[in-house]
């Protein structure tokens, strides 16, 4: 039986990417959960150094719930190319370097793909809610797709652009927000989350 969050509680969002921060806070509204943001609290960045994006969220969210005193829920995700054994991977937002140039990690992809035909593609996120005491709860989506190029639409973050999600014919760019949340890797991982966790 899973540890669960009362209503009311005040959540900290361990994450410092504006874009997931967006979808977080849009799919936790309907649930009554307060949330704040670790930037916002001036919590700092910890090293995201393990091989699997659970044992990164984990690392994310008991920093967070540890340092704030309060439960604390992080999500770590990325894009994995068939055709580049997973990557990018755990390292996706490294691919876009410092200066978070998503453009040219997508042409990364493109390039690193090349005329290879298996064009198979998925995101991962995996949510972690932690506690101060230690105790983590871990949930993982998936969405399959395929690789578009050259990239389509602006209204998602990161590699949306270049990913089709399965039966869609848009990509995850230019769908509508409530759309992408419909089927989205982070909304999966959500939808586990709410039924083991929320009251
Ligand atoms: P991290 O989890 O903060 O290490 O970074 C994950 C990276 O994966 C993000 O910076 C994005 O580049 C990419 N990513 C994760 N989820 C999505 C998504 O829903 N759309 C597009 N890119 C994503």
């Amino acid at each position: 039986m899973a540890r669960r969050l009362r209503r009311g509680e005040t959540l900290v969002l361990a994450s410092h990417n504006p874009g997931k921060l967006r979808e977080i806070e849009a799919l936790l509204r309907p649930h009554g959960i307060g949330v704040v943001s670790a930037g916002a609290l001036g919590l700092p960045e910890p090293e995201e150094n393990a091989p699997d994006f659970t044992g990164n969220a984990r690392i994310k969210a008991l920093a967070a719930a540890t340092a704030s005193g309060k439960a604390a829920l992080s999500d770590d995700s990325g894009f994995c190319v068939a055709a580049l054994g997973g990557a990018p991977g755990v390292l996706s937002a490294r691919w876009a370097g410092p200066s978070k140039d998503f453009a040219a990690a997508m042409r990364l992809v493109h390039e690193r793909v090349g005329d290879n035909p298996d064009r198979r593609a998925w995101f991962i996120a995996a949510l972690c809610l932690a506690w101060p005491d230690g105790h983590t709860e871990t949930f993982v989506g998936r969405i399959d797709g395929t690789l578009a190029w050259p990239p389509r639409g602006d209204k998602g973050f990161g590699y949306d652009p270049i990913f089709v999600p399965a039966q869609a014919a848009e990509t995850f760019g230019e769908m509508e927000p409530d759309t992408k949340h419909a089927v989205s890797h982070r909304a999966r991982a959500f939808a586990q989350l709410i039924a083991a966790c929320f009251a």
